[in-house]
């Protein structure tokens, strides 16, 4: 039997893991906020570890999903980090949301010990991990990947190896900028609509199935239409996301005009206290401007 570690049991690790325990790994789990580690076991069998180190001893497979990188480094390389408890020829996967920088750092820090690295940031949102139906981009050595994919598996319906490590950041940066720019425009859409008169549900209904459809306007045109943004993505986690992107793009020349615009707008949203809310609320800011 596989034996694995989860490290971080937050929105998107909580339900990840209890995938990995479902499909019958032997399963450790770690969260620094202990009632929370207490809560899954209550939920799924697995054991848990006092320490990340604690968690990745005797792991053939150590996944962690925490905030940025400064927390990756804190659960990874810090005492007692999880790489420590590592022994060689296991494999570290990390699927936060963090710079491709750290995902290098990290690769030659697990190469140093014989530990295998792949970065392995996801989308699809807090659904998609309680459906085991995330896409995660990858990035890292083939024969390190061939030997995680499987186990991503459990919680995902695409894993893709996008190139060596730090692929799997750089992809997920791109994302982040589609989606962001995509926001915008669909609130703005929405916001015109809503100033005509116009039914919005059938405005969707209609343009949701022409070229104008993507995800965001299948899964959060009709709660923005509504106003309702207590759930989903954080937008302070899109600002953390749209900070790593922009840093990238300054690192390689890439203008983001779009990108930093609506950057701004997301940092007015949370200095007017909707840190919380799901990044898709950017057409509260329209609607504050009647
Ligand atoms: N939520 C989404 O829809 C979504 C979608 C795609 C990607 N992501 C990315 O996935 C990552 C996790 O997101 P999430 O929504 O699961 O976040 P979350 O609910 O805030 O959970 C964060 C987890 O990391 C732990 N953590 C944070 N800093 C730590 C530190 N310094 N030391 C130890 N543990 C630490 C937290 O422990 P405590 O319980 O003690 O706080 C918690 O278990 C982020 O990088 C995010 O950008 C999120």
């Amino acid at each position: 039997m596989t034996s694995v570690a989860f490290i971080g049991l937050g929105v998107m690790g909580y339900p990840m893991a209890g995938h990995l325990a479902k499909t019958g790994h032997e399963i450790t789990v770690y969260n620094r906020t202990e009632s929370t580690a207490t809560r899954w076991l209550h939920e799924y069998s697995g054991k848990s570890a006092q320490t990340p180190a604690a968690a990745a001893t005797g792991a053939d497979f150590v996944f962690v999903c925490v905030g940025n990188d400064d927390d990756v480094r804190e659960v990874v390389l810090d005492t007692p980090g999880a790489l420590a408890g590592m022994a060689p020829g296991s494999v570290l996967v990390d699927h936060t949301t963090a710079s491709a920088a750290l995902a290098e750092e990290l690769f030659s820090a697990a190469l140093d010990v014989g530990v295998g690295f792949i970065d392995a940031p996801v989308s699809g949102g807090e659904a998609g991990a309680k459906n085991g139906a995330l896409t995660v981009m990858c990035g890292g050595e083939e024969s390190v990947f061939a030997a995680a994919q499987p186990i991503m598996d459990r919680y995902a319906r695409a894993v893709t190896l996008l190139g060596p490590a730090g692929s799997g950041q750089l992809t997920k940066m791109v994302n982040q900028v589609c989606i962001a720019g995509l926001l915008e425009g669909l609130s703005e859409g929405l916001e015109l609509g809503r100033r005509c008169g116009l039914d919005l549900d059938r405005v969707i209904e209609v343009i949701s199935q022409g070229a104008a459809g993507s995800w965001q306007m299948e899964n959060r045109a009709h709660t923005m239409s509504r106003g309702e943004f207590d759930f989903g993505f954080a937008l302070d986690w899109m600002r953390k996301d749209l900070q790593i992107c922009l840093a990238q793009a300054r690192s390689v020349g890439a203008p983001m005009p779009l990108t930093e615009t609506v950057n701004g707008f997301y940092d007015e949203l949370s200095a007017d206290g909707m840190g919380q809310s799901d990044s898709s609320a950017l057409i509260a800011r329209l609607r504050d401007r009647e």
